[in-house]
């Protein structure tokens, strides 16, 4: 949510904070903006829409400068108009944030009744009047900075240039994430390394509670107490090349297409082909002993999360409790002593995972990260980590990821199984071959895209309402399709449990509502065939994603059946979250919609 890039450099800065700002516009896109230093004064240019917008902008009146600033935005409080886009700034001051500052309206008042006239309707403001109001009072800017802070609430990461310290540029974090990158006699400031990665690759990221002083030689990091403080700096792997769309039209399409490749990747880093095991790297607490599980996330990666859940229930015979991050850390949760909590996140940002995880920290429990991002905040903070490695994932819509989650959840089953004796060696063996085939099946389900391509045009773009059905580890499947397809195509869409549909949904079929169901042939396919036969009973248009077995089974009942590859059960949902991928993505770019970067969402939810 919202992007940061700052320079401090030996010449202008514009051009390189707008390819920064387009490395990170993944984090929001509705306004953007930069301010610099020059001529004794803050020159500022933004505009309504996406970076392109405010290159254009800057083309025609160009800013100069060697320290700066700019800004991708996901609004929070204010429209996604000129006005409300970052910096903020007045005549000493300017600031960019990512975050939410909860006591702004309380400052806010304070400050009109001191007579300081607002021009936007953002919480951030607040920030460029603080500073301001010490400076007036004479206080020396980089001390009116530090009070200014330490009277905000909430969650911020925010980048200050101040008109008279063209020899500083400020830092400050909490709660949402920030990096500084060391050049040679430049220094550079942004939300993730990757935004920095064409500059540099040394990175230090900043942490709760920390504000930076950076100079052209160097940083300074301290409390808000003043006390210096020390950082590690890291070297990024991130390459600076800028990411392409492999000759698709879109990363999302790119990012489906990739399966085959991630989904192997990520298998082969737990699985040995020799012998058909799983060797997880050495975790700090012991398998075969943990009392039980919580299973924690946001969005898709939950929704990975609760297929998880099902795996490790049924076949390492532990007790998992599921929930959403925002849910979970606001409900006083019961965990035992010395449990696992696994946190599940692709950019390893999100703010309610991210509390949840220190929630879960400060209970006792061992806490282990399933993400892509390895750098992150949450990687940074679990105990241990099992990565992803999907690679970056532009598409705001998570695809790959959430396949390589699966991938890496059914090894720490299969893991889990074996410490605990509920699977034996033959067993783990038919689990792992199951798994090592999951990439050339995977190609396979790609086969069939334009036959899905065809059912997106003539039964779900039309539509105004969908719904998904599943049993077992098909529901998260069917709760995952239905997130899909809404978040992209903008058409209504929920999922459900098959075995609920006769309790409620069931009113609203007519022929004019498509439903999706998934149904390998599992033990729960003849169940779910009922339920497809209620909906065509009532009319309703039932769109099938089953495997030969269950097409035979279907016999003519609908004609939109696709025939997924025969696979183990075990590995069914990995698969067939690639179909409900692509119906998502064609229905999208049937219906014209922006696929990689839908309205009103963001790529790494760093608010609450
Ligand atoms: C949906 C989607 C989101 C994310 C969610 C969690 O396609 O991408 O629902 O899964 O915002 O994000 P991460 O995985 O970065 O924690």
């Amino acid at each position: 949510m919202c992007g940061i890039v700052g320079i401090i450099g030996g010449s202008d800065v514009a051009p390189r904070l707008i390819e920064g700002l387009k490395r990170l516009e993944y984090r929001g896109y509705d306004s953007g903006g930069i301010a610099a230093l020059a001529n004794g004064g803050i020159e500022r240019r933004r505009a309504k829409g996406k970076i392109i917008e405010l290159e254009t902008r800057v083309r025609e009146d160009p800013v100069r400068g060697a320290i700066g600033i700019g800004h991708t935005r996901w609004a929070t409080h204010g429209v996604p108009n000129e006005a409300n886009a970052h910096p903020h700034a007045n005549d000493r001051v300017a600031v960019v944030h990512n975050g939410i500052i909860e006591n702004f309206q309380v400052l806010r008042r304070d400050l009109l009744d001191d007579g300081h006239v607002f021009a936007s309707d953002t919480d951030t403001e607040v920030v460029v009047h603080l500073i301001s109001q010490e400076i007036a009072e004479g206080v020396e800017p980089i001390e009116a900075t530090r009070r200014a802070l330490t009277r905000l609430e909430g969650a911020f990461a925010l980048g200050i240039l101040l008109r008279d310290r063209e020899d500083v540029l400020i830092a400050a974090r909490q709660g949402s994430p920030l990096a500084i990158g060391h050049g040679d006699g430049e220094m550079y400031l942004g939300s993730d390394a990757l935004a920095l990665a064409p500059m540099t690759r040394r990175i230090t990221y900043l942490e709760d509670g920390d504000w930076a002083l950076l100079t052209r030689d160097g940083a300074t990091i301290r409390d808000l107490d003043g006390r210096d403080v020390e950082r590690p700096e890291h070297l990024t792997g991130l390459s600076g090349a800028m990411i392409g769309k492999g000759g698709h039209r879109h990363f999302m399409a790119k990012e489906i297409f990739e399966q085959p490749q991630v989904i192997g990747d990520t298998l082969n880093a737990m699985f040995n082909p020799a012998n058909r095991t799983i060797t997880l790297p050495d975790l700090p607490f012991d398998l075969a002993t943990v009392p039980r599980i919580v299973m924690v996330a946001c969005g898709t990666a939950s929704l990975a999360g609760m297929v998880g859940k099902y795996w490790m229930e049924r076949l390492a015979g532990v007790p998992v409790e599921w929930d959403v991050a925002s849910e979970f850390r606001y409900r006083a949760p019961m965990m035992a002593d010395g449990g696992l909590a696994v946190f599940i996140s692709q950019s390893g940002e999100t703010a309610d995972t991210l509390a949840a995880l220190r929630y879960c920290k400060e209970h006792g429990q061992h806490c282990l990260a399933v993400v892509n991002a390895p750098e992150s905040t949450i990687a940074r903070e679990a105990h241990s980590v099992l990565p992803t490695l999907a690679g970056p994932e532009i598409g705001v819509a998570s695809t790959k990821a959430f396949t390589t989650q699966l991938v890496v959840l059914a090894c720490l089953t299969i893991a889990l199984g074996r410490a605990r004796g509920t699977l034996g060696r033959a067993e783990e063996a038919r689990l792992c071959t199951a798994l090592s085939e999951v990439p050339s099946r995977a190609a396979e389900v790609l086969h069939h895209a334009e036959r899905i391509r065809a059912i997106a045009q003539e039964t779900v773009a039309p539509a105004r309402d969908v719904l998904f059905l599943g049993r077992g580890t098909s529901y998260p499947l069917a709760l995952e399709g239905a997130l899909k397809l809404k978040e992209i195509s903008y058409i209504h869409a929920e999922g459900y449990a098959a075995g609920e549909m006769k309790h409620g949904p069931i009113a609203l079929i007519d022929e004019n509502f498509p439903v999706v169901v998934i149904a390998p042939s599992d033990g729960a396919f003849d169940k779910t065939a009922s339920n497809l036969q209620e909906v065509v009973a009532r009319g309703g248009r039932g769109i099938v994603l089953t495997d030969p077995e269950g097409v035979a089974r279907l016999g003519a009942l609908t004609p939109d059946v696709i025939a997924l590859p025969a696979v183990d059960p075990f590995v069914a949902p990995i698969l067939h979250a690639i179909p409900l991928q692509l119906l998502a993505y064609h229905t999208a770019v049937e219906k014209g919609t922006d696929v990689d970067q839908p309205r009103n969402l963001a790529k790494a939810v760093t608010v609450e």
